[in-house]
């Protein structure tokens, strides 16, 4: 039987009405409208295409967005420069900076320059710390939006066996803090493969979820999968006919997983909706509503 599909676009949707009306709220309780401050370096199509969408996403929900383009050949110093104007700037809650960068420009530094209260993308490494330490604040968007994504589809993730396939910053890791965190939408059992890892396959088998991160494409094959297992497929690739693939190869997964997500509309929508949700956060926290990342997106 075919899998049922994580539909990424469709709950995406359903948060981003929500987060409308959160939006909406503040603005008129508190006179503060929520403003992300997106910075492109560099003229990448796909980056291009990235930072559109999530602008698209913000002024569809009441979120402010401001774009700074960049050249290519913008020295670290000038970037930096622009990272302290944008933390100063009052009317600014969000900072995104488009990863990857151009080569030779040094995206660990132009990271922690980020406020750590500004840093919608989750990837300072307060933000990390903090959500290593148990008190996430501003967390990964993809990670973030997997987890939305599994309890709106009812799936449970208390005790199970779940797999992540890719240690990444953006996703691998802090997907593994996220899901192993005491409490709701927490408590798995988490295992995080990477290249070193002996035989992934023989432990995706034993998986109650697979998340499969590991930017390659298709490496996800049907016999990896336990017959009505959960597996999210975070990977996007163009294929040298122009159509798109994940880290799943879809056809065979499909026809062994209880559920599956797709490539397009499945993640991606989730982290542009994460995204919105936490520069609302950012927002929220800067003019001293919240102490934490108090509220469950999408709950
Ligand atoms: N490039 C690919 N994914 C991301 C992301 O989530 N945030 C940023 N800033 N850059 C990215």
């Amino acid at each position: 039987m075919a899998a049922q599909t994580l539909d990424g676009k469709a709950t995406a949707e359903a948060v981003r009405r929500d987060l409308a009306a959160e939006v909406s709220t503040l603005r008129e309780q508190y006179e503060v409208q929520p403003c992300l401050a997106a910075v492109l370096v560099g003229d990448d199509p796909a980056s291009q295409v990235y930072v559109r969408n999530k602008r698209q996403g913000c002024e569809a929900v009441g979120i402010r967005s401001v774009l700074h383009r960049l050249p290519a050949a913008t020295e670290l110093p000038r970037l930096l420069d622009l990272i302290d104007r944008l933390n100063e700037d009052r009317s600014v809650h969000g900072i995104l900076v488009q990863l990857p960068l151009p080569r030779g420009l040094d995206e660990a530094a132009v990271i922690e320059r980020i406020d750590p209260i500004k840093d919608v993308d989750g990837f300072h490494p307060v933000n990390l710390g903090l959500l290593a330490a148990g008190r996430p604040r501003l967390v990964a968007c993809t990670p973030l939006g997997i987890r939305v994504l599994l309890r709106r589809a009812g799936i449970e993730t208390r005790g199970r066996r779940i797999v992540i396939l890719g240690r990444s910053i953006t996703v691998g890791r802090p997907l593994a803090l996220l899901l192993s965190q005491k409490g709701p939408d927490g408590d798995a059992t988490v295992t995080l493969a990477h290249t070193a890892t002996v035989d992934p396959a023989a432990l995706c088998r034993e998986a109650d979820v697979v998340i499969a991160a590991a930017g390659q494409p298709e490496l996800v094959r049907c016999d990896w999968i336990r017959p009505g297992a959960v597996v999210v497929d975070v990977g996007i690739h163009r294929r040298g006919d122009g159509s798109l693939c994940g880290d799943v190869h879809a056809p065979s997964v499909s026809q062994v997983a209880g559920w599956l997500s797709p490539v397009p509309g499945g993640v991606g929508p989730m982290t542009v909706a994460m995204l919105l949700h936490n520069t609302l956060q950012a927002a929220r926290l800067q003019i001293g509503l919240l102490q934490g990342n108090e509220s469950r997106p999408g709950s």
